[in-house]
């Protein structure tokens, strides 16, 4: 089966193209992503009218960039998979509309996929070893969501906890801006923090202590912002920027893996997942690694061109939707965007 899977949740126009075989071997023909990281940067973070604009003026190019990667056309594809949320509504419209357009025009299947199942499903795409049976365990962490996953099977999720506040990424982007890294703060933190010490400055680590898996970050963020201003002009001293962002990502880090290990062990779990734009976080990637393989389970993360927003795995997450239900649903009349939309 071929599927042509389109994303545009956020800041990033991107189009896949997946074959999937009846054992789900999932092989990817092409996988555009077009980044608007460098228009937003300027204004320190995502401006949801000027992401629109920039899908509207580059999803054409990217879906035609797509097809030919993939070497095929359009009237080759079985099923196409779009995000219908959640996200930004304006961003989220203009994938939807495209997507919709095309099952419409050439009489295509058409499946609505949550952002986050595509997360979830990233750890799906090129695995190099068997994916153990379920249950699995999966710590979802991007810019807009933090989530302690139960994965009972494809598409049956309970979300054990989540951040009450800001996102851990939102929490990256925003202390990276307190410290005039720039915009994505999330890869500026953790490559100043290589040359810091991370145990300069003592910071929280929001509800480490709470025995439900929930989190809070405007917490440690607010923290930042006052031991900035505590330390005034040294404060821009790059050794200090440098402490800052080390101390910062241990509390940061930390709290999320004493969570998901908690997590692992009440839940039997056969494994454990990572994924999101936080799991490109090497600190993150290399401490749940050990604290996993401790726990005598082994450890999955997705490569790193899958873990910030890409359309390959909206089409894993896609193609399991699609397979699990009995009477599909296929119609583009019937595809609706929720900006809101939740995992469960
Ligand atoms: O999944 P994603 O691309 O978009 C959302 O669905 O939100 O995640 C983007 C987030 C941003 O907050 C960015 O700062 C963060 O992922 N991020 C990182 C790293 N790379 C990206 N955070 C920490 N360390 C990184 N290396
Ligand atoms: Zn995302």
């Amino acid at each position: 089966m071929k599927i042509l899977a389109i994303e545009t949740s956020c800041d990033e126009t991107a189009i896949a193209v997946l074959e999937v075989t009846e054992t789900n071997d999932i092989k990817i023909l092409a996988n555009v992503i077009s980044s608007q990281i460098a228009l937003h940067a300027q204004y320190g973070g995502v401006v949801p009218n000027l992401a629109s604009r920039e899908h509207v003026k580059n999803i054409k190019h990217v879906f035609e960039s797509a097809l030919k990667e993939a070497k095929l056309k359009i009237e080759d594809i079985d099923l196409i998979a779009v995000t219908h949320g959640p996200g930004l509504g304006p961003s989220l419209l203009v994938g939807l509309t495209f997507a919709k357009t095309l099952a419409w025009q050439y009489e295509k299947p058409i499946i609505g996929v949550n952002h986050m199942d595509g997360h979830v499903h990233s750890n799906w795409l090129e695995l190099e070893r068997l994916m153990p049976d379920f249950p699995l365990l999966n710590l979802v962490v991007s810019g807009g969501h933090t989530e302690i996953v139960l994965i009972r099977s494809h598409g049956n999720y309970e979300i054990l906890g989540e951040t009450l506040d800001d996102a851990v990424g939102e929490a990256f982007d925003k202390v990276a801006r307190l410290l005039s890294l720039g915009y994505p703060g999330g890869p500026a933190i953790s490559k100043l923090a290589e040359s810091g010490d991370a145990n300069r400055f003592p910071l929280p680590s929001p509800m480490a202590k709470s025995k439900d898996y929930n989190f809070s970050y405007s917490g440690l963020k607010t923290a930042v912002l006052y031991l900035l201003r505590n330390l005034g002009e040294r404060g821009n001293d790059e050794q200090v920027k440098a402490d800052i962002a080390a101390s910062f990502q241990k509390s940061a880090v930390n709290v999320l893996i004493d969570k998901t290990i908690r997590a692992a062990k009440e839940h039997q779990v056969n494994g454990i997942l990572l994924s999101g734009g936080v799991s490109a976080n090497k600190l993150l990637r290399e401490k749940l690694h050990i604290a996993a393989t401790e726990l005598g389970l082994p450890f999955f993360c997705p490569k790193m061109i899958y873990t910030t927003d890409n359309a390959a795995m909206i089409g894993a997450a896609g193609y399991f939707k699609w397979i699990a239900q009995t009477k599909p649903n296929a119609s583009w009349k019937d595809v609706r965007m929720d900006a809101n939309l939740r995992l469960s």
